[in-house]
């Protein structure tokens, strides 16, 4: 009887998970292996639900974005009695292992189940954040910044109609890279990240100077950016399973907008990009690095190399320990503070 490997995706979806579960159930089918799928993260193994998967059936899914095994934010570790759930679930499905695809809280979940229950557990990282250590990049970021690149260069074109401030508000949770990527690719005027503190005055002096210069002018913000001036919003405090902050309903983007216009007398407008960043066809690079990094699970599994994460590690694809690629994000740091400053 074949060897069965499960396949689950939580978190947030983001193109190049399709990639990636294709990736793997190729190569798995390969050295032999049958695999399955569990729909909705975590939740399919502690309810068991489970999705059939094979070469045939992934074969045309590389070009979707989403995750074709659903996703959730479901916490086994949450609720009582569902960590054992999951292992119930992986005895009774009879899995030889589990590839579990996702960011820094479902591979957390990854890392203690590996650590505390011996289980046969390896990790894909992906994440549009691409805030996870230990992987040059994360699958998903590649085709956001795409599109809010997208969405930035057709903010200008408005701005500069109008000759307005145009301030774009970019997802990324609490790492500024998403927002850094898209202003330094889209030419904006300033950028608003939560890793670094705003310096109000420098950014309304080079807004007030761009807009002198050319009568209009572009700023991206994190989500997640930290401008003491306009406050916190409303739904700082709610948090998901994982104990994260909600950042959906923060406003930046509005705040900053009213901000500026408030300070300077320009006209501004401001746009959320929001899901569609996160969803649609992934772009060639995701395409490849979710192959990939599916494709060394399987390795990682064939070899009986657990608590691994695939990882592209300077421009090798390689297995590293779960536990060092989850716990602390990546965030901007120093060498890129000093690109900012060059750039904006
Ligand atoms: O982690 C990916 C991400 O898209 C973040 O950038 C964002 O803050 C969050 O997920 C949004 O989550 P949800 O889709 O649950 O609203």
């Amino acid at each position: 009887m074949k060897k069965k490997i499960g396949i689950l995706t939580g978190g947030g979806d983001c193109p190049g998970l399709n990639p990636a579960i294709r990736g793997c159930v190729y190569s798995a089918e390969k050295y032999g292996y049958e695999c399955v799928g569990l729909t909705d993260g975590w939740k399919g193994l502690v309810e068991g639900t489970t999705t059939p998967l094979s070469r045939e059936i992934v074969e045309y899914s590389i070009m979707k974005g989403g995750t074709m095994l659903g996703t959730s934010r479901t916490n086994p570790y949450k609720n009582e009695g569902n960590v054992e759930k999951c292992l119930a679930t992986f005895k009774k499905l009879g899995l030889h292992a589990l590839v579990a695809m996702g960011g820094d809280d479902t591979l957390g979940v990854a890392t203690k189940l590996y650590r505390d229950h011996k289980l046969n557990v390896v990790g894909v990282p992906k994440t549009m954040d691409n805030d996870l250590n230990v992987t040059d990049y994360t699958f998903g970021f590649d085709t956001s910044v795409t599109r809010a690149v997208d969405a930035a260069q057709a903010l200008q074109d408005t701005g500069n109609s109008h000759h307005r401030v145009m301030v774009l508000e970019v997802m990324g949770r609490h790492a500024g890279w998403v927002a850094l990527y898209t202003g330094i690719a889209a030419a904006a005027d300033f950028v608003c990240i939560p890793e670094r503190a705003i310096d109000t005055a420098d950014m309304l002096k080079k807004i007030r100077a761009a807009h002198a210069r050319k009568r209009f002018a572009l700023v991206v913000t994190s989500e997640a950016a930290e401008l003491p001036e306009v406050g916190e919003g409303a739904s700082k405090r709610e948090v998901d399973q994982f104990g994260h902050a909600i950042l959906k309903d923060r406003g930046m983007g509005e705040r900053i907008a009213q901000f500026i216009e408030k300070q300077t007398g320009i006209e501004t407008r401001h746009a959320v990009i929001g899901h569609m960043q996160r969803g649609g066809a992934p772009t060639l690079f995701d395409r490849m690095l979710g192959t990939r990094v599916g494709m060394k699970a399987a390795d990682l599994v064939h070899a009986g190399d657990f608590g691994k994460m695939a990882a592209l590690v300077n421009n090798k694809y390689v297995g590293v320990p779960l536990e060092s690629a989850t716990g602390e994000l990546k965030t901007v740091n120093k060498e890129w503070f000093d690109v900012m400053e060059v750039m904006f």
